[in-house]
């Protein structure tokens, strides 16, 4: 139970990768509030991960800095205390500069970018008072080495590296770790929309030989919310099965 009495909210977690992070943090003893925008999918998951001593909803869209911060509270309200903040929503608008739109571009930054810094700058600042917490960004791949028709995912998600970096230096000596992970391909309703072609192109790159499954990207939060990670700030892991190394 490495996370035994602590409270986490997680952002974009009615699915996919952030709903993993919130079933393996709630089996090791947290309690969670999960954060999206789709309340049918927010609904379900609550149902399957607990009872609402454990579990909580909030419909938030993370753009919106009173949004996040009324999710903080929430969290604050029904638990007691924030000790893990992971920031995890996305969304994909692919497309080459040639047919990218503007708002492809400023929508995609606009949840990945501003969303993590919104969950960063306010949970920081809860946080740093109480002088301890671990703020988790969820970064990609394709923010390392640049991925053809994402330039606006590309940049963003490069950007949340900065982000995190200069934020962990910030808040490191009030206590406070932010680190950023770095997925390959997992498998997600993100990524099984992308066509066959794509798919056995990444598949190719990847010396593991297989996509990443969510809970293998949630193990790594796990190690990144609790003291095993202690002494661990302002890192990058990845979690690709070796592509891109
Ligand atoms: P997903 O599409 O399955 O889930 C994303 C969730 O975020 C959805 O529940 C959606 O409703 C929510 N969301 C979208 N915009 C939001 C907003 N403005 N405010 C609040 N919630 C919002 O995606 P997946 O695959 O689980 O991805 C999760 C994170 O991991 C994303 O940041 C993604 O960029 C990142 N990632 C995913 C990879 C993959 O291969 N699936 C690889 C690398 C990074």
């Amino acid at each position: 139970m490495l996370l035994d009495g602590r409270t986490a909210l997680i952002t974009g977690a009615a699915q996919g990768i952030g709903l993993a992070i919130a079933e393996t943090f709630v089996a090791n003893g947290a309690r969670v509030l999960i954060a999206d925008l789709n309340r049918e999918r927010l609904d379900e998951a609550c149902q399957k991960l607990g009872d609402d001593t454990t579990v909580r909803g909030v419909l938030c869209d993370v753009v919106s800095p009173p949004e996040v911060d009324a999710a903080i509270l929430a969290a604050l309200d029904a638990f007691g205390s924030l000790d893990v903040m992971v920031n995890n929503a996305g969304i994909t608008r692919d497309a080459t500069m040639r047919k990218m739109t503007e708002e492809d571009f400023d929508q995609v930054v606009g949840v990945h970018l501003k969303g993590c810094w919104n969950g960063t700058r306010l949970a920081g600042s809860v946080m740093r008072e109480r002088g301890s917490g671990s703020i988790i960004n969820m970064s990609s791949l394709s923010g390392k080495v640049g991925m053809v028709g994402q330039t606006n995912y590309s940049a963003a998600k490069a950007g949340i590296v900065g982000l995190s970096k200069a934020a962990a230096k910030e808040l490191a000596h009030h206590g406070v770790r932010v680190n950023a992970i770095q997925p390959g391909l997992i498998r997600t309703a993100m990524t099984e929309a992308m066509p066959q072609r794509a798919w056995d192109e990444k598949m190719a790159e990847i010396p593991m030989r297989r996509a990443g499954e969510p809970r293998e990207v949630a193990g790594v939060a796990l190690f990144l919310a609790s003291d095993l990670s202690s002494y661990v700030t302002g890192t990058v892991q990845e979690v690709t099965g070796g592509r891109f190394m």
